[in-house]
């Protein structure tokens, strides 16, 4: 199976939730939300899309030739790349429930660690979607990154619980979900956090805590002030507002704003090499992508996921030989020019 196979595969399972184009832009799917698109007129994915292909390459391969050495160590682990699998739940609400949540979870989780990487894994209003994709993380020994969203404070303290016994190096929170419409529709709202009760997870994780959902630099110095461990700059795909700024365009204000307290997880858009090198120039420590990695599950479940990392590894490789970067830490801004200033 080749990565072409995986897409021919996907293009058949996936209809007519997710056509599968030639890239994944969010045109044909605006506004399908239950779905695999994203809210009202898909401005917030579109131009995700748009943003990042408006950030060009600076190309020098006046120098040695080297091996790049793409691997990174977040929360105590050491990954292949910077790059991660997003949570993505609501396998029969938003496809078509070809693959089950426990299925979905075993392709990522078992994928991403044959890579290299980790996945991040989903909660949702009915309890077994998180119970079941951590019952398959503890499978792999604890290896993912489970997303409790923003419940009631008793429910979240339950389900840390539930992580710490699983033993996984981190746990995040999409703190966007608050404003889920099918959250509240289906009887099981979720809400705002503010930073005390941050700081109140954070603690009783005793292990790293990823804020999911930050778009401002101000929410940024709350979560680096409530002693969470980072954050991912994030819209949620999209799936949250409509008109919302593209997640990278945020990064270096973010930075800025911070500096080293919080590591700088970004989403949205992301679909090569080329597009996670971009997000380091400009200042990111790691990327998550999200709709690619549901295409690949789909069409070849593990192997597809392994297949998938692996085309992205091998075009940042590319890249960073091309830009003279022999290590992720020496991707730095001067290696892009941003067209969209
Ligand atoms: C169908 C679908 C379901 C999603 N479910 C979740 C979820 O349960 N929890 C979460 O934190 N994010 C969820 N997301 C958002 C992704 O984690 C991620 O932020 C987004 O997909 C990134 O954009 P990309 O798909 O363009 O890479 C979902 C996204 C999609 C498309």
């Amino acid at each position: 199976m080749n990565y072409n196979d995986v897409l021919e595969k996907a293009r058949a399972v996936m209809a007519p939730n997710c056509r599968v184009c030639p890239v994944c832009n969010g045109i044909a799917c605006r506004g399908e939300v239950p779905g695999a698109g994203s809210k009202g007129n898909g401005e917030s994915f579109t131009s995700s899309i748009r943003y990042l292909n408006e950030v060009k390459i600076m190309m020098d391969a006046v120098h040695e030739d080297f091996e790049p050495d793409t691997g990174v160590s977040l929360f105590g682990m050491d990954f292949a790349a910077p790059v991660f699998v997003a949570p993505i739940g609501g396998m029969k609400l938003n496809y078509n429930g070809y693959m089950s949540e426990t299925e979905y979870a075993k392709a990522v989780v078992e994928g991403a660690v044959q890579a290299g990487i980790l996945a991040f894994t989903p909660d949702g209003p009915a309890p077994t979607i998180f119970s079941d994709t951590l019952a398959v993380a503890k499978d792999f020994g604890g290896m993912a990154v489970p997303t409790i969203k923003p419940w009631e404070k008793e429910k979240v303290m339950s389900r840390i619980e539930m992580v710490r016994e699983t033993g996984c190096p981190a746990f995040a929170m999409d703190i966007d979900a608050a404003a889920l419409i099918n959250l509240k529709l289906l009887g099981t709202p979720a809400y705002p956090k503010s930073q005390a009760e941050l700081a109140e997870f954070a603690q009783a994780g005793g292990i790293p805590f990823i804020v999911k959902g930050i778009m401002t630099a101000d929410a940024a110095k709350r979560c680096a002030d409530a002693g969470v461990y980072g954050i991912v700059i994030s819209s949620h795909g999209g799936r949250i507002l409509q008109d919302t700024l593209p997640p990278a365009s945020m990064i270096s204000e973010i930075r800025d704003r911070v500096g080293d307290r919080l590591k700088l997880f970004v989403d949205g858009g992301i679909r090569t090499g080329a597009d996670v090198f971009k997000c380091l120039a400009l200042g990111a420590d790691a990327v998550l992508i999200g709709r690619p990695y549901t295409i690949a599950a789909h069409g070849g479940r593990e192997e597809g996921v392994r297949l998938y990392t692996e085309k992205l590894i091998a075009e940042l490789k590319e890249t960073m030989l091309m830009t003279d970067c022999r290590s992720i830490g020496e991707i730095s801004g001067d290696k892009i020019r941003n067209m969209n200033r």
